[in-house]
């Protein structure tokens, strides 16, 4: 199964600075080695943390892997896929006040915004897929708004325990069989981790995976040791002789 890796949260750590690290178009090349499948950027409308000129450099570097392109369906984002060219592009709704992506596109309050916006998209010869809840009723609405592919939201899924789990984990399923049923690819993602993607990975016909949050938390567990040694080492080679 593919697994896409959302780097956000390395520019996330850089903006917080206003520095030049981390930088995530070098993340996306050592997830890439690492064996990620594709690589995912949201170009948020405030650019909190991806930025115009990461998502440039993303494209030139990300070639032989997919880049997704995550985006709101505004005028101004479809211009900038249309220029930047991504393999493909997911529709996400955006408020500016939420952490990350909350739920899934309301379809039928945005519905008319959306369609443009995959016509537009599509037209050009890039897939859009529709980030929903996993509803059998958004996976039909995805399809009449003309979308290739939906991410089906985990949100709920991951977030949940016990029972109320495979309660989610049972709509989930429910909305991948009727995506494929009726000829969407179906990818799924949000809130995914060590400890819960093996349940969602299990699912058949699920094309692929989209991860962030987890997988940049588990980088920085996996990493500060050596960070930490290498700079003890630089500082007792630094430090005057007694
Ligand atoms: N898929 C979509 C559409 C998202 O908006 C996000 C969050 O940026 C993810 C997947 C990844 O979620 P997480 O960071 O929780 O792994």
């Amino acid at each position: 199964m593919f697994l896409g890796v959302n780097v956000d949260h390395v520019a996330t750590v850089r903006e917080a600075r206003k520095d030049v690290e981390p930088d995530p178009v070098k993340a996306a090349a050592l997830a890439i080695s690492g064996g990620a499948d594709g690589i995912t950027v949201h170009l948020r409308e405030d650019r909190r943390h991806i930025q115009d000129r990461d998502l440039k450099e993303i494209r030139k570097k990300v070639q032989n892997v997919e880049l997704n392109l995550e985006m709101a369906a505004t005028d101004e984002m479809v211009g900038i896929a249309l220029r930047v060219r991504p393999d493909m592009v997911t529709l996400v709704p955006e408020k500016r006040a939420e952490l990350t992506t909350e739920g899934g596109l309301d379809l039928k309050k945005s519905g008319k915004k959306i369609k443009k916006a995959v016509d537009a998209i599509q037209k050009k010869g890039i897939p859009v897929s529709l980030f929903i809840n996993p509803t059998v009723a958004d996976v039909e609405l995805s399809k009449q708004l003309g979308a290739t592919m939906v991410e089906i939201h985990t949100g709920l899924y991951s977030n949940a325990k016990g029972k109320k789990q495979m309660f989610e984990l049972t709509r989930v399923k429910e909305a991948v069989k009727r995506a494929l049923d009726i000829g969407l690819l179906v990818n799924a993602g949000h809130g995914l981790n060590y400890i819960n993607v093996k349940k969602i990975a299990a699912i058949k016909g699920v094309r692929g995976l989209y991860i962030g949050h987890s997988i940049v938390a588990r980088s920085v567990y996996d990493g500060i040791e050596k960070a930490v040694r290498e700079m003890k080492g630089l500082i007792k080679e630094g430090s005057p002789r007694r």
